[in-house]
């Protein structure tokens, strides 16, 4: 189900196992174990009663100490995370409109043209579509999920149904016709195990003038706010820019730029472009802003278990006082904190959902059940905790009625207070 991963993907530090697995004497320095939550199910693998479940596997970060790269100790068969039916669907929130119309803006100012995008984690081609409405042409997405390839190709966004690599980089530049002016990632670089072969499918499909925009969620953001529930086994890198430099230090692109967003709890966008045209005085100013370290990670991990031994003493100190709680938002943070926090039923009797796809199925690890999300307003409980806090403006304000008949949120970040 899993393979181990003791070598950074970004530059090549730590120690290289030769033949037989037998470990170099001279390579003597390892990646540095920082965080640990021990075996934990897969966060997305929401299965209804009769369905098989995926399984576990160690929920555990290293940091490389060479690039400030922190990633899983081991790697999750990407078929097994995401081409099955995925259930995570790109949301359409007034939050995430705001997002695609602000990402849109800064990238039409950026490139030559706006002919050609490929967007590489398609998912269902909500943001392609979002695009071609602001009158980009030649769209195509790549994404691995073929259920939502379906409803991209259904909503007249074209989408090939694979990993990206290479050989399909080749196939969608032939398809263009073109280079594209954009090739654009949000959220799926850091899902990437091979980041060596990423980097030459985007050599082999940009052209000298392409941007290549790729939105990460940002390590430091995360460290500093402890939104230690991003880590989850699709996340597999924690990067810091210094990584990315390592990584691109050989190819023929390199980093121009980094703009900064507050989507998902902190993201950064990096933009990426050939090395004959690139001008990199703003990356590295950004890189000599950068103060991410192994102290920042070790920290981290200490607030995290106290944040951990607060909401769990909190929500069992609730029911034992008769209160009910829900959580709010079955995302796949729900399934980090809900597992660190070792709940059941007992303490979480329900999570609601906007997600279709999700209802009627049970929380991973704890078998809580996902109901729709008029159920706030119908069961009315005492609290509901907001595991989609990424979007706790939104949520708050749109289940008002829910607090206006005495009811209470949990916010679980960055400090877990009751609102
Ligand atoms: P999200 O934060 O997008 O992702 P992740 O799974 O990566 O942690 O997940 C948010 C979840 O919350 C998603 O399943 C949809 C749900 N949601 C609601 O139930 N109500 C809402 O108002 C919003 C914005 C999201
Ligand atoms: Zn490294």
């Amino acid at each position: 189900m899993y393979k181990t991963r003791e070598v950074c993907r970004a530059c090549g530090f730590g120690k290289k196992a030769g033949p037989g697995g037998i470990k170099s004497a001279e390579e003597t320095e390892e990646l540095i174990p920082v965080f640990d939550l021990g075996i934990q199910p897969l966060a997305n693998d929401f299965a209804r009663p009769t369905d098989e479940r995926a399984g576990y596997a160690p929920l555990k970060v290293l940091y490389c100490p060479r690039c400030r790269l922190g990633q899983l100790s081991v790697e999750v068969k990407p078929e097994i995370l995401y081409a099955r039916n995925y259930p995570y669907v790109t949301s359409n929130s007034k939050t995430m409109l705001d997002h695609f119309a602000k990402i849109e803006s800064d990238l039409v100012g950026i490139c030559e043209s706006q002919t050609g995008v490929v967007e590489i984690g398609s998912n269902d081609g909500a943001l392609l579509k979002f695009f071609g409405e602001r009158g980009w042409k030649h769209l195509l997405g790549i994404d691995p999920a073929e259920n939502l390839c379906k409803i991209s190709i259904a909503n007249g966004i074209p989408a090939l149904s694979q990993f990206f690599d290479e050989y399909n980089a080749l196939t969608a530049r032939r398809s263009l016709g073109c280079a594209p002016a954009l090739i654009l990632a949000r959220h799926c670089f850091c899902h990437v195990n091979d980041w060596q072969g990423f980097v030459r499918g985007l050599e082999k499909l940009a052209g000298e003038q392409t941007v290549i925009a790729i939105e990460v969620p940002y390590a430091q953001d995360m460290l500093v706010k402890c939104e230690f529930d991003t880590v989850y086994h699709e996340h597999t890198s924690y990067l810091s820019i210094q990584s990315i430099e390592y990584l691109l230090r050989d190819s023929s692109l390199c980093l121009e730029d980094v703009l900064e967003y507050d989507i998902h709890g902190g993201a950064i966008m990096l933009i990426i472009r050939s090395r004959k045209v690139a001008q990199v005085g703003k990356a590295i100013l950004f890189h000599a802003k950068e103060k991410i370290d192994l102290a920042m990670w070790r920290k981290f991990a200490e607030h995290a278990e106290i944040k951990i031994m607060e909401l769990g003493a909190m929500v069992r100190n609730l029911v034992s006082q008769g209160k009910k709680v829900v959580g709010y938002g079955a995302s796949a943070k729900s399934t980090v904190w809900i597992n660190a926090c070792s709940f059941t039923k007992k303490e979480i009797s329900f999570i609601t959902d906007t997600t279709p796809g999700k209802w009627y199925t049970l929380s991973p690890g704890s078998d809580i059940p996902i109901v729709d999300s008029g159920a706030l307003t119908r069961e009315l409980p005492d609290y509901a905790i907001l595991f989609a806090w990424n979007y706790a403006a939104e949520c708050i304000e749109k289940e008002k009625i829910f607090r206006d008949k005495g009811g209470r949120w949990i916010l679980p970040v960055p400090d877990i207070k009751i609102v």
